[in-house]
């Protein structure tokens, strides 16, 4: 099946492949590692995931690298985000070493479906954690299923590196300044669709979310962190309500290697205005440079690049250094990718 892929023109979509591996939470512990063909999970028509969306799930990813190797991208970041997650919603952390080890295995099982390093495609990771146990009354469910799959990907956005437009949303709140928006569980997700709908049909590739109590800060640009950059700054919103981007730590670091400076701070929305660029990053998005930012409400429209030109130059830098790491064309000095056995 593998060899009727055509790797370089792939979507980022859901295509089957081999195997996904689970582990059940059952009396209070973890068992062990169940490796799986069949695509379906069956569970309690109560389960508490279904009514009362206790679940979470996390995004990474597996390159197939110049030297021959397979990398997986800081899996133990992802392990340790869910497993803030899990304190968010009342679920059992999964530990950080059987997380890995069970990303490594489904990357291994399904090694064919890792694309080739010339199609710049990629072997998406999506791992999966729902409450199983039936409960009708609001309460955390006592039983639980983490499952594995994978799938090969292309570019979230049509045309990779290539800016896109983006708009202002104010009429939907993607997640509220004291609620789940710092965890990655379905319900900010199921929240942005209404949003996500609405810049589709207006002609945008994404919706750009301020902040919801008072409409005035940055917070994220729809399943993407947000980076704007002026005078050698990177900078990057300060928010109690946005998904702390594993991408955005890593270029947070990779920026000042390059000697840049780092700000992680409030960013009023006028302050758009200011910035030489500007760009969405995220394990789906990598960076995404933004080309600008309409404001339909204020009718302003911030520009980052102009029609026919192409994206800024340290947005360039900062993608070329990650994708560096990520393929191993680069020396990984701060250990961030396993390299598969
Ligand atoms: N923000 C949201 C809402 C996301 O869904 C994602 C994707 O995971 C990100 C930001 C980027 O996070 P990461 O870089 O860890 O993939
Ligand atoms: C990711 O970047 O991993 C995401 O989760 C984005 C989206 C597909 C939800």
């Amino acid at each position: 099946m593998s060899e009727k892929i055509d790797w370089a023109n792939l979507s980022f979509g859901y295509m089957p492949t081999d195997y996904n591996v689970r582990c059940y939470f059952r009396n209070g512990a973890w068992g062990e590692i169940e490796v799986s063909s069949s695509e379906s999970i069956n569970i309690h028509m109560a389960a508490t995931c279904l009514h009362y969306g206790q679940e979470a799930f996390e995004g990474l990813k597996a390159y197939r690298c110049p030297d021959g190797k397979i990398r997986i991208f800081r899996p133990e970041a992802n392990a340790e985000r869910l497993q803030s997650t899990c304190r968010g919603i009342l679920m059992p952390e999964l530990p950080t070493e059987k997380f890995v080890e069970m990303v490594k295995k489904v990357v291994k099982l399904n090694e064919r479906f890792i694309p080739p390093y010339e199609s710049g495609a990629s072997l998406y990771i999506r791992p999966l954690l729902i409450g199983t146990g039936a409960q009708v009354g609001v309460r955390p469910a006592n039983e639980f299923l983490f499952v594995i799959f994978v799938t090969p990907v292309g570019p979230y956005f049509k045309g990779g590196f290539q800016a896109n437009p983006y708009v202002v949303i104010r009429d939907y709140d993607r997640s509220a300044p004291l609620g789940t928006g710092v965890y990655k569980v379905g319900g900010n997700y199921a929240a942005s669709l209404l949003a996500n709908k609405k810049a589709h049909d207006l002609g945008y590739s994404c919706e750009f979310y301020l902040d919801a109590k008072e409409k005035k800060y940055i917070d994220e640009a729809g399943a993407a962190n947000f980076f704007g950059i002026k005078n050698n700054t990177y900078v990057t919103p300060l928010s109690t309500s946005i998904l702390p981007s594993i991408t955005n730590m890593s270029l947070m670091t990779l920026a000042e290697e390059l000697g840049m400076k780092v700000e992680r701070r409030q960013i009023p929305i006028e302050e758009l205005e200011t910035f030489e660029e500007a760009g969405a990053c995220g394990t789906a998005a990598v960076i995404s440079p933004i080309g600008r930012i309409d404001d339909l409400d204020t009718k302003k429209s911030y520009v980052f690049v102009k029609e026919g030109e192409q994206p800024g130059g340290w947005s360039k830098k900062l993608y070329d250094s990650l994708r560096d790491i990520q393929y191993g064309r680069a020396a990984d000095k701060h250990n961030w990718v396993t390299v598969m056995d």
